[in-house]
């Protein structure tokens, strides 16, 4: 592994790129001036006689560019210094930022590990990153350490690990994703999306340990709340701000910043739907397991299961559009040959779809 024996070695400034590090970044007008009460705000050419349409707010002013009180929220929320935590347009923004900061098009490398999220690699892909693809171990669907330490080279500056990883749907070992971090000299990416539905602690209270980490999060999961696109960056205060620098100005709007922030009240909410999420996976793990052309329940720390069909699960996934269910079919992704990933869902849809499976399995008996 291109090794960084000390981690108090680590040099941020020496991975991100000449351009990126020498940028003079856009000073828009409300991070120049944030909105007080009474005062006339004539410096962002808004439209000062409202917005055109008939409800009781309005959305003619740009929004807080650095989301200030949303992100208190979640700093009391994740006991997280503000600082340290970066909003995005969805997590896929903040990927976007993280190869845009790190990695040099057409001569860096990105270390990924099918299956795994795609965004990744298209990301990569859109900013001219070569990316290497080391696949998980097969059927446990963990780090293979070995072959990650043989591929790492000078040029490998950013790994994304998911943990929960989707479409798996189960935790990365903790001790595999912390001997990369205390190895490797690049960026380690830990997705944890689907971190609410684990059991596992998140990485984020080792921001501080470890310089080379990004924690992502979101509110599309557990928070229910995919249709605003918020993503979370987490990180040491340096990484933080240069993605303060490159990213757009207003790049959260304030429909969103208004809802996340109402929403972030509702912890009753929370974790009563969280609550029935983790027991309708039990319900659904149990379920299926019982049918017969259910060939493998693998285990899941997320909201979603992988599941191995005997034969085809592309003719499942036929059948099961007919009865109006609509599942993903994993078949073509690598190590998911015959696999169906579903979405753990209220209890009458996870009944439907059951019986629906069962009814399958009687008709195409094997
Ligand atoms: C592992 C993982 N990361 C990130 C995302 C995207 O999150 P967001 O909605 O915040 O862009 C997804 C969406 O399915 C995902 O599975």
């Amino acid at each position: 592994m291109y090794k960084n024996k000390n981690i108090s070695n680590f040099n941020l400034y020496s991975l991100i790129r000449d351009n990126i590090r020498k940028i003079n970044p856009y000073l828009s007008a409300r991070l120049e001036n944030k909105r007080k009460e009474n005062f006339i705000f004539l410096d962002a050419n808004e439209n000062s006689f409202g917005s055109t349409i008939s409800c009781i707010n309005s959305y003619n002013r740009y929004p807080d560019p650095l989301q200030m009180e949303l992100k208190k929220k979640i700093s009391e929320l994740k006991k997280i210094p503000v600082s340290n935590i970066f909003l995005g347009n969805g997590s896929d923004e903040i990927i976007d930022l993280i190869y845009r900061i790190f990695s040099i098009p057409e001569i860096d490398n990105c270390i990924i590990c099918p299956p795994t999220y795609g965004m990744y690699e298209i990301i990569g892909n859109i900013h001219g990153i070569r990316i290497i693809k080391i696949p998980l171990i097969k059927e446990i669907f963990q780090l293979d350490l070995k072959n990650i330490n043989n591929v790492i080279n000078k040029y490998s500056k950013i790994i994304f690990i998911c943990s929960p990883n989707n479409p798996t749907g189960n935790n990365i070992k903790k001790k595999d994703i912390e001997y990369i971090i205390t190895r490797y000299s690049g960026i380690v990416v830990i997705d944890e999306a689907y971190i609410d539905f684990s059991e596992e602690k998140s990485f984020t209270s080792k921001i501080n340990k470890y310089p080379n980490l990004i924690v992502l999060q979101t509110l599309s999961k557990s928070w229910g709340l995919a249709g605003i696109r918020i993503g979370i960056g987490i990180a040491s205060k340096y990484i933080i701000e240069f993605m303060n620098k490159i990213k757009y100005p207003y790049n959260i709007n304030i429909l969103s910043q208004e809802i996340a922030i109402n929403a972030l009240d509702n912890k009753d909410l929370f974790f009563f739907n969280l609550k029935n999420i983790l027991l309708e996976r039990k319900y659904m793990e149990n379920s299926l397991n019982k049918i017969s052309v259910v060939q493998k329940v693998y285990p899941s720390d997320s909201n979603f299961i992988l599941v191995k069909i005997y034969n085809s699960s592309y003719k499942l996934y036929k059948y099961l559009i007919e009865k109006k269910i609509i599942v993903r079919d994993r078949n073509k992704i690598e190590l998911c040959n015959n696999c169906l990933r579903i979405t753990i869902g209220t209890h009458e849809e996870n009944k439907y779809l059951v019986d629906n499976i069962k009814k399958f399995d009687n008709k195409y008996k094997i």
